[in-house]
């Protein structure tokens, strides 16, 4: 079984209080996601490999260790996964960006493909998906069988807030997959909506509704 790691760090907690607000314009919104999207990746990078190299301070030579090129990639979910981008590139502003595209259906609550363009060379890659909202984990699932085709190296989930439904069924489709989210709600309404959740996280990054 892969991961799941839910961060409670109180910086995390703090901008979460702020994004659940309804009362919290868009352009806080999307500065704030992208802040708990730095915080969520430093988690998820956690294990990324290091070399040592020898520098040379006002003092003396030191040996000290840098990333070791590890090639990665980010893939947002559109659209409110694009609200992640900027936050985790100012980590790694060297990561390549795929893109997949699905909306949920509103009566089925089911995935729709619409669009997918990874990097060329992603089985070189490994790779981390981006979307602040797990549900029914239909979306999450979806895309993470769409990346497999092109068999990246691993695959890793970094969300913001998930219902427990949505981690149990990703974590059953793609047990190698671990999954970094901020928090976990106490489950999903009629509509398929997080409770207490934040509402629509698209309609909020980008202000249409
Ligand atoms: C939201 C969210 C996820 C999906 C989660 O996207 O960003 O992708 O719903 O729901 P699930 O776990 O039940 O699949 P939405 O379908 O609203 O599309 P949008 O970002 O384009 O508004
Ligand atoms: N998608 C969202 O944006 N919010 C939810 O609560 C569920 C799915």
């Amino acid at each position: 079984m892969g991961k799941i790691m839910v961060l409670d760090h109180p910086l995390i907690q703090h901008k979460l209080s702020i994004i659940r607000n309804q009362h919290t314009s868009s352009k806080d919104f999307r500065e704030i996601v992208g802040e708990i999207a730095t915080l969520v990746c430093y988690e998820a990078t956690r294990d990324l490999p290091l070399k040592e190299v020898t520098v040379t301070t006002p003092i003396t030579k030191a040996k000290t260790k840098v990333i070791a090129g590890k090639k990665l990639a980010f893939v947002p979910i559109l659209r409110a996964g694009l609200g992640m981008v900027d936050g985790v590139l100012a980590l790694l502003p060297s990561a390549r960006v795929g893109h997949i595209g699905l909306y949920r259906d509103p009566e089925t609550l089911k995935p729709v493909e619409y669009y997918c363009k990874l990097p060329a060379d992603v089985g070189e890659r490994e790779v981390i998906l981006l979307d602040p909202m797990i549900a029914t984990g239909g979306s999450a699932i979806d895309a993470v069988s769409l990346i497999k085709k092109q068999n990246p190296k691993s695959i890793k989930i970094m969300g913001i807030i998930a219902a427990p439904e949505g981690l149990a069924a990703l974590s059953a489709a793609h047990p190698d997959v671990d999954i970094y989210v901020a928090a976990e709600d106490e489950c999903l309404n009629d509509h398929g909506y997080i409770v207490p959740g934040l509402g629509d996280a698209g309609d909020r990054i980008f202000g249409t509704k």
